[in-house]
């Protein structure tokens, strides 16, 4: 285990004891500032460094979101980290909405999913995912990168309307967040790896945010919405019939 900042305030222990037996090599970092726990994660793969982690940063300095957008988190105020696996799914299909619903069922049953990526409460945005993959030899590795909002920070002008886990878990803290949901989601990363998506589609939809709302994305597709199917695709229903939205570059708004 390799823990550069800060041990103490952090469960790496309890966290990697849970996890090393499903997760041979498995190894936690934990580092005062970093960039993008994601970035230094590909960095490290494109140095063939394919061993699974989990790289915490306390803060991050260019945070990276989805369709090329930063994501900021203040100190103290956002647990930010990646995971780093090397990762074989039969179907990587609903891999992010897979995380998501982990996160979600770890953190309370007030937690929506706003498809593909974000964690919502009360229509505002708690936590994002970003997914990123690399090949290593005849495989691949997966940067699971997320940030989840603790606290808000006092100015908060996100352009996105911002909720935060302090809202509904008094005193909640970066670490005692990671300590409860870590061990969950890398068994259900461990699941999604075998069994893909499908037996965690109805549990998907019955977080959905955007489920039997009128909805319209970024790439001109307007219609209702009606979950997703067993590959994690969200279901439109369209003056032109129900189509089926599987791009991840592809932002979807409730109108
Ligand atoms: C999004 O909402 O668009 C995704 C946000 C993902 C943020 C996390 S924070 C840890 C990891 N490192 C990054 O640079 N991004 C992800």
């Amino acid at each position: 285990m390799n823990k550069q900042a800060n041990p103490q305030r952090w469960p790496a222990e309890a966290i990697w004891e849970s996890v090393v037996p499903d997760w041979p090599g498995f190894s936690i970092e934990i580092l005062p500032e970093i960039d993008s726990t994601n970035t230094e994660l590909m960095r490290r793969a494109r140095k063939a460094l394919h061993d699974p982690v989990l790289l915490i940063a306390e803060r991050q300095t260019a945070g990276r979101g989805r369709l090329g957008r930063a994501w900021h988190g203040e100190l103290g105020h956002a647990l930010t980290f990646s995971l780093g696996l090397p990762y074989q799914p039969h179907n990587w299909s609903g891999l992010s909405l897979a995380v998501g619903l982990s996160l979600a069922e770890s953190l309370g049953p007030d937690i929506q999913l706003k498809w593909p990526n974000d964690l919502w409460r009360q229509q505002r945005k708690l936590g994002g995912i970003l997914i990123e993959a690399a090949s290593q030899g005849g495989g691949s590795y997966a940067v699971i990168g997320i940030g989840l909002n603790i606290q808000l920070p006092p100015n908060n002008d996100l352009r996105t309307p911002a909720a935060a886990i302090s809202e509904f878990w008094a005193g909640a803290t970066t670490p005692a967040v990671l300590e409860r949901i870590a061990k969950p989601l890398l068994d259900t990363l461990k699941q999604f790896e075998t069994q893909g998506f499908g037996p965690l589609q109805h549990r998907f939809n019955q977080r959905d945010a955007l489920r039997g709302q009128d909805i319209q994305t970024s790439d001109g597709i307007d219609g209702l919405c009606e979950g997703v199917d067993d590959q994690g695709a969200l279901q439109v229903l369209t003056a032109q019939g129900r189509k089926a939205i599987n791009s991840s570059e592809v932002s979807v708004r409730p109108k």
